[in-house]
């Protein structure tokens, strides 16, 4: 993503939060794993979404209508030996060079700076509560402010939620954003492809899994958007399994939960397919099932309509296809009411997606469920999982989980699903697998 992309969004943010006030958001930090070892470094979404800075150790801050530039930023200050053993480092030039902050400081000179980028300021925007360290450093300099009111400065009186900013921001796509997110979700579809053509019986749920990584990494997308499920048999009824260590049988199901991250953007994609390469009749029968739901549900993501519908269309199908399957018992209106088909469907439809894969953005306004509208990407996932152990049902639906997830996006004339690269009818899927 170019910085001309990111001028834009500190722009936008900048216009919002008026003069007078100032905004702060500070970077991702590192995690230890184990001793000198740390997890791979990820950028903080909302951080990365205004910089495009992608180091720890930093905080940004914006100021409208500062003479100096509106945009400052406090990173680490280049350093030859970190350099040799981590590699490379913006430090403050490059901080202004190549990110386009107006002004760059040491973050060493945080606490030092902060407080008269504070005065006379009325209010602070940040993220509340998301990170202790920087809510007590906030008060820390508010106070520092206050303690020297009698020279005439007066600290910020008010606090305010950057995220509702922010995350409103985030919830519409961009056309560059649509190109990484379409990346993203092709390159994880073929990867998904991969998985079905390498699966065979008495495998272990991990080789799939390398099988969908291979393809990931081998196409530059180096990071997984959320830990991948390969889940064969039952294990599909826990909903967000990740051992991944069981053997894959010939007569089971197996479902996999997986999408790559593409410059900070997620691919989230779920395919339920047979291990032999065909299905059993009873999975047959609950496999339409959820698809036929999935499709009522895709038929829902529009512009203007709620989007709580999706969700309730898939309900009334999979609830509908219950009853005619024997799964359950009574009337349709009642059932639905009585949310009876919530043991075997205890998930909603969907999330928004974008840079975190239960991505940001609210469901609601105003106590409402808010209307769809052109520029949303959200998932469309419904399933069914029936326990192994359920004794309501008869012996051949038992322990069958089946989820089937399509990334889509809502289009000014209706939707556009950006993973169909991957199939998912039944005959499509049959034939993909005997074709090897
Ligand atoms: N992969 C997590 C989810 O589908 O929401
Ligand atoms: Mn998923
Ligand atoms: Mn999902």
């Amino acid at each position: 993503m170019k910085q001309s992309e990111f001028k834009k969004r500190r722009k936008k943010l900048i216009q919002h939060i008026g003069k007078g006030a100032i905004a702060l958001i500070g970077s991702a930090s590192i995690k230890i794993r184990n001793r000198d070892v740390d997890y791979p470094f990820r950028q903080d979404s909302d951080f990365y979404y205004l910089t495009g800075f992608n180091e720890p150790d930093a905080l940004a801050v914006f100021i409208p209508e500062r003479k100096e530039g509106e945009y400052v930023l406090f990173c680490r200050e280049f350093d030859e030996k970190k350099a040799i053993w981590e590699g490379a480092h913006a430090g403050l030039e490059g901080a202004k060079a190549d990110y386009d902050a107006d002004e760059a400081f040491s973050i060493e000179d945080l606490n030092k700076m902060l407080p008269g980028f504070l005065e006379n300021k009325a209010k602070v925007f940040y993220p509340i509560g998301r990170d202790s360290e920087l809510d007590n450093k906030l008060l820390a300099w508010i106070n520092n402010i206050k303690n020297r009111s009698r020279s005439g400065v007066t600290a910020p009186s008010e606090l305010h939620s950057l995220d509702l900013i922010l995350h409103e921001m985030r919830l519409f796509k961009s056309d560059k954003e649509l190109k990484l997110m379409r990346h993203a979700a092709e390159v994880s579809a073929a990867a998904h492809v991969k998985a079905m053509q390498a699966c065979k019986a008495g495998l272990f749920e991990y080789q799939i899994e390398a099988e969908l990584i291979h393809h990931f990494i081998q196409n530059g997308l180096r990071a997984v958007a959320y830990p991948s499920i390969v889940a064969g048999g039952k294990n599909a009824c826990t909903l967000h399994y990740t051992e991944n260590n069981s053997t894959l049988k010939s007569g089971d199901l197996l479902l996999i939960d997986a999408g790559a991250e593409c410059d900070h953007y997620a691919a989230d994609i779920t395919r339920t397919f047979p291990i032999s390469g065909r299905f059993s009749e009873p999975q047959k029968q609950l496999y339409q099932l959820v698809l036929d739901a999935q499709a009522a549900a895709l038929e829902q993501i529009q512009p203007g309509l709620p989007w709580n519908q999706a969700h309730d269309a898939s309900v009334e199908v999979l609830t509908k296809g219950l009853v005619e399957l024997g799964l359950l018992k009574g009337k349709l209106k009642k059932l639905i009411k009585d949310e009876k088909y919530k043991p075997f469907y205890m998930h909603r439809i969907g999330h928004w997606l974008g840079m975190d894969v239960h991505d940001v953005g609210d469901y609601k306004v105003n106590q409402e469920w808010r209307l769809l509208e052109a520029g949303m990407v959200l998932t469309v996932e419904p399933g069914l999982y029936i326990p192994a152990d359920c004794k309501t049902v008869d012996e051949k639906w038992r322990g069958i989980g089946i989820r089937i997830e399509d990334d889509v996006l809502v289009t000014p004339q209706g939707h556009e699903i950006l993973t169909g690269g991957v199939p998912k009818s039944i005959s499509e899927i049959e034939a993909l697998m005997q074709a090897i």
